[in-house]
């Protein structure tokens, strides 16, 4: 990966959150979606303080609606190393994740 490449895909990011302006990147999950997860509410919020805390360092941390639900496995385990998240972390982090990406791909049907 080129630095020029790196900046491309920052500036893309950067580009990405003004056109989404006005909408959280990292929605705050509700009780619908813990209930469709089947986990508490604290749980899905602990994922998401942990996803904007450490998936924003780089580059703008992704909205969860930037890939289908069955996608975000792969990324998070891609990026859990650069992320310094321990096992139990990236787990919060991907069940946020592809819970939250769930509610828009039901949404949109
Ligand atoms: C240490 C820097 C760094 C951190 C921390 C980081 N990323 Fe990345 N991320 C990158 C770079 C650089 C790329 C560009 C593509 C590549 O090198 O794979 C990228 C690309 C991505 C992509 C796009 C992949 C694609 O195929 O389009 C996603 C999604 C992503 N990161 C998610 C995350 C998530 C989720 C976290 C937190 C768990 C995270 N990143 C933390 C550096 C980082």
């Amino acid at each position: 990966m080129t630095r020029v490449a790196v900046l491309t895909f920052v500036l893309a990011a950067a580009g990405a959150a003004l056109a989404a302006c006005g909408h959280s990147r990292a929605p705050v999950a509700t009780e619908a979606d813990a209930a469709r997860a089947g986990v508490s509410v604290a749980e899905l919020n602990q994922g998401r303080r942990l996803f904007v805390g450490h998936c924003g360092n780089c580059h703008l941390p992704p909205s969860p609606t930037d890939f289908p639900p069955e996608a975000w496995p792969g990324h998070v385990g891609e990026m859990r190393e650069r992320a310094g998240l321990d096992a139990t972390s990236e787990a919060l982090v991907e069940r946020y994740l592809v819970t939250m990406a769930q509610a828009s791909a039901q949404a949109s049907r």
